[in-house]
């Protein structure tokens, strides 16, 4: 059966990594992409427009809709993250772009999953912000997102000690997804560190196997900020969520209930309490799956053959 996807995000390089296999792969994944929302993330949502605009354009697949949303969170704006990621996209000097269609993220979504027959996936590589709006103006169709693969948090922080980018950046809106009841698959930092990451070294020998031009551009910028790490690697956070909806069964899971906090100085972390207590349990409805383990050599073959 085809699966109907909808992804959004803030490319952001991992995130064009992420939509490069995606749309390559859509036949081969026996998936549709039924349209694409941006947020206000890496960049600035002008910026994230454009780059994604340019992916697209790249890929010759402008057919598939693309919807500008959230601008900032939906209670702070906080920095972008232009020193990871460039101005635009890497190495791509791509001219920032505001308008697209009148119709924005939440709305766009809402009139998808009207017509459509099927569930629908999210998976989401950004910020929680055009999700939480969504939950919160169209409450009677969320019954009609199967599951949320989602990029963001972890047992640790990327940006603060203890928050990761995509929470930090809107953490009441992660907060309401992760209660929203929608089952979710979380892909945190911990899994993409451990597992699904590249060795520096690595990188000419799997860049033998992917196909698009954008990938080795793409990645050698991305590589020449993790270079002068000490451990010389780089996770591979967007792509890991985006192998994860494909490919559910070749991680391993636990399941645990995921909250976020909201106050003082660990403001945006996820908690994963994953050990039963005396205190009164959690509701049922509340669990997420969280990503354990995979394969790191399957994962880099997988990955870069759909690049
Ligand atoms: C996440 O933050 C962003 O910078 C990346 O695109 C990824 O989605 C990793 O923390
Ligand atoms: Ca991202």
């Amino acid at each position: 059966m085809i699966k109907n996807i909808w992804i959004d995000t803030d490319p952001g390089i991992d995130d064009a990594l992420a939509l490069i296999w995606a749309i390559q792969q859509e036949e081969l994944l026996q998936w549709k992409i039924q349209g694409i929302s941006t947020v206000k993330g890496n960049l600035s949502l002008a910026q994230i427009n454009g780059n994604t605009l340019a992916l697209l354009e790249h890929l010759n697949r402008t057919d598939i809709p693309l919807y500008a949303g959230a601008a900032q969170g939906l209670v702070q704006n906080v920095r972008d993250a232009s020193y990871v990621h460039g101005t635009a996209l890497g190495p791509f000097d791509i001219a920032p772009l505001e308008h697209l269609s009148d119709k924005r993220a939440p709305e766009a979504l809402a009139e998808t999953l009207r017509a459509l027959k099927d569930p629908l996936t999210l998976v989401t590589l950004g910020p929680l912000t055009n999700i939480a709006i969504f939950l919160r103006l169209y409450p009677e169709l969320m019954h009609k997102i199967d599951h949320i693969y989602m990029m963001g948090g972890g047992t640790y922080g990327n940006v603060s000690h203890y928050a990761e980018f995509n929470i930090y950046v809107d953490p009441e809106a992660a907060k309401m997804v992760f209660d929203s009841g929608i089952p979710i698959t979380m892909s945190g930092l911990d899994i993409s560190d451990e597992y699904a990451y590249i060795y520096v070294e690595e990188f000419p020998q799997y860049l033998e196997l992917a196909k698009n031009p954008w990938t080795r551009a793409l990645m050698e910028f991305y590589l020449t900020f993790h270079k002068n790490f000490e451990e010389r690697k780089m996770a591979l956070y967007d792509p890991t969520v985006m192998v994860a909806a494909a490919y559910p069964e070749f991680f391993e899971k636990y399941s645990s209930p995921v909250s976020v906090e909201l106050q003082g100085q660990a403001r945006g972390m996820t908690l994963i309490p994953r050990r039963p207590t005396f205190e009164a349990p959690f509701p049922a409805h509340i669990s997420t799956q969280v990503l354990e383990k995979c394969s790191r050599e399957e994962f880099l073959q997988k990955l870069f053959k759909g690049l």
